[in-house]
């Protein structure tokens, strides 16, 4: 297998908003970034994805974006993310940039010009359609509720928008677009940044003609864009254009992306993208309204979904590794165990399964703390667009009672993501000395980066050692995996191989003692253990495994 250093590195993903607030305004920005760049560095991370930065209207907290060449005054400067990036580079970090370009802000000057007119230049920008019988062009539902068209009374024409209706989707069809896309991110990439997670990107080859979806509980039609006929077309063109001028490190949001088409977009041919995100793992626990329900993530299923993406891009494209970002509950309390008794362990265990998988790991900021959801206990507290809309529109439509989607909204809500990141136990965690613009968990004071630093049985600590190994040891990168015991509902096995050497890890994902058999094929005995949440120094061929304890074991 081609080596590679973004195959080699491990992905941190900073919510600007979320991270720490140097000016008291209760708000995330860039100047406490840099100042944590220190913090980052002793973790151990390689890259970091910074969630967007530009200047936006935050109709989807910084989704939306109405000027890419600026900072959003909430963050900063365009000095600060210059002093930003130059520090990050001085530790040797990285610093991937979100690329947001399947839609722009309703307030994006292409934007304001493309509504002003049925003539102007910019119309073409955007997907502008006429009614149909009065009513929208098509039964297209967005992703934040409601139909996907608006009404626009100036011109009288709706345009398309997959997210909210200040997200208005640009129209990749036409060659000015993508010229003017490629064009920015060349500045960018001239200015010295080092890659690009984008955005739902499998999501801007529009189905042609755009028929009527399949229409679900909401009541709308699934758009189907997802991986539309053009999109590895438009991706080459930006490969060539600009991707593969420079070293960067590219990873594609493809939401409704299988394995087959991920062989594409990741293609060890490197001709569009090195890696994508997949979302089938994380569509396990969803159901008929989305993801709005307390279904649970079953054991036996995650294995063959994670061990799908494992071997069948294996030598063929490149695997991303992750449990937790900005659009996901916290995992800990969704596969693992938040209760006090199991939080630490089970938080070691989800780092330890996921990062001893081949594949390049992200960590999305305070899943190294083994931070948690959010109590929430009432409608207020929610700040994002998705779940209070979701809410409305659930509601009010009678498809779920009130009570119920609250505790929805609760348990998978993003905002839980979104919390501020627990830095110390002084007032609002350490995140600012003012009032913070989503509140902070209350359990700061037991949970926080300042405690586990100075512990050397943190969750911090391990994950730090979990980023040291994969460093030491190539088979956690380039080794093959293979599933043992794929019918357990309790233990999650595996095996990498490389070479002669092999590594095993074994996990379980129970409350309960249970019982493991090791593989004939390994001996025992000649087993090293490079790291376990038990402080176990051997793994015996027939042995009891506590709760939430895993081991990865290193052979020859
Ligand atoms: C995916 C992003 O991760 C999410 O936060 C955002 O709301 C949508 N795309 C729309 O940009």
């Amino acid at each position: 297998m081609e080596k590679a250093w973004w195959k080699e590195s491990v992905v941190y993903q900073i919510y600007p908003r979320s991270f720490c607030d140097s000016n008291g305004d209760g708000i995330g920005d860039l100047n406490g970034i840099t100042g944590k760049l220190d913090y980052l560095k002793e973790l151990g991370i390689d890259v970091i994805w910074l969630s967007p930065v530009y200047q936006s209207p935050n109709d989807d907290n910084g989704y939306d974006i109405s000027d890419y060449k600026a900072v959003m005054a909430e963050f900063g400067t365009m000095e600060d993310y210059d002093r930003m990036l130059g520090r990050a580079h001085e530790l040797g970090i990285k610093i991937m940039m979100d690329l947001v370009v399947n839609h722009t802000s309703d307030e994006h000057p292409w934007f304001i010009e493309s509504r002003s007119s049925k003539d102007n230049a910019y119309r073409d920008y955007y997907i502008w359609k006429d009614g149909r019988d009065g009513k929208e062009p098509n039964n297209w539902g967005a992703c934040f509720g409601g139909s996907a068209w608006e009404y626009d009374e100036k011109t009288k024409q709706y345009y398309l928008h997959l997210f909210s209706t200040k997200q208005p989707d640009l129209n990749w069809e036409n060659p000015l677009v993508r010229k003017e896309v490629f064009d920015m991110m060349t500045w960018w990439c001239d200015k010295g940044i080092d890659g690009f997670r984008m955005d739902v990107i499998s999501l801007i080859s529009k189905t042609p003609g755009l028929p009527d979806g399949r229409v679900g509980k909401s009541g709308y039609g699934d758009p189907g864009c997802a991986n539309g006929p053009r999109v590895h077309e438009f991706l080459k063109e930006m490969n060539r254009e600009v991707l593969s001028k420079y070293d960067l490190i590219t990873v594609g949001e493809c939401s409704g992306v299988t394995v087959e088409e991920a062989k594409k977009y990741a293609s060890s041919a490197g001709d569009e993208l090195n890696m994508v995100f997949q979302f089938e793992h994380m569509d396990l626990d969803g159901g008929e309204s989305f993801k709005w329900n307390h279904k649970k993530i079953r054991l036996t299923e995650l294995k063959q979904v994670m061990s799908k993406w494992q071997t069948e891009l294996e030598g063929k494209a490149w695997n991303s590794l992750y449990w937790c970002n900005h659009d996901q509950p916290r995992m800990l309390s969704r596969l693992g165990n938040d209760s006090s008794l199991y939080r630490e362990r089970s938080a070691k265990l989800l780092g330890t399964c996921l990062h001893m998988m081949q594949g390049t790991p992200y960590i999305y900021q305070g899943e190294e703390l083994g931070m948690t959801n959010y109590p929430f206990t009432s409608l207020e507290e929610f700040r994002d667009i998705e779940s209070i809309n979701a809410y409305h529109e659930l509601t009010e439509k009678g498809i779920v009672p009130p009570e119920e989607m609250f505790d929805y909204i609760s348990y998978k809500g993003r905002d839980n993501a979104r919390t501020p990141m627990q830095w110390d136990d002084s007032p609002s965690a350490g995140f600012t000395s003012g009032t913070p613009w989503i509140a902070v968990n209350p359990n700061y004071k037991e949970i926080n980066a300042k405690e586990q630093m100075a512990r050397e049985d943190s969750v911090f600590r391990y994950y730090q050692k979990l980023i040291k190994l994969r460093r030491e040891h190539e088979i956690i990168v380039y080794g093959d995996y293979r599933l043992l015991l794929p019918d357990s509902g309790e233990l999650y096995v595996y095996m990498r191989s490389l070479g002669e050497q092999r590594l095993l890890v074994v996990c379980n994902f129970t409350e309960q003692e249970t019982a493991y058999q090791m593989p004939d094929e390994l001996e025992s005995g000649k087993g090293r253990v490079l790291i376990s949440n038990y402080d176990r120094e051997t793994l015996e061929p027939s042995a009891t495994l506590a709760p939430y304890e895993c081991a990865a074991v290193l052979y020859g």
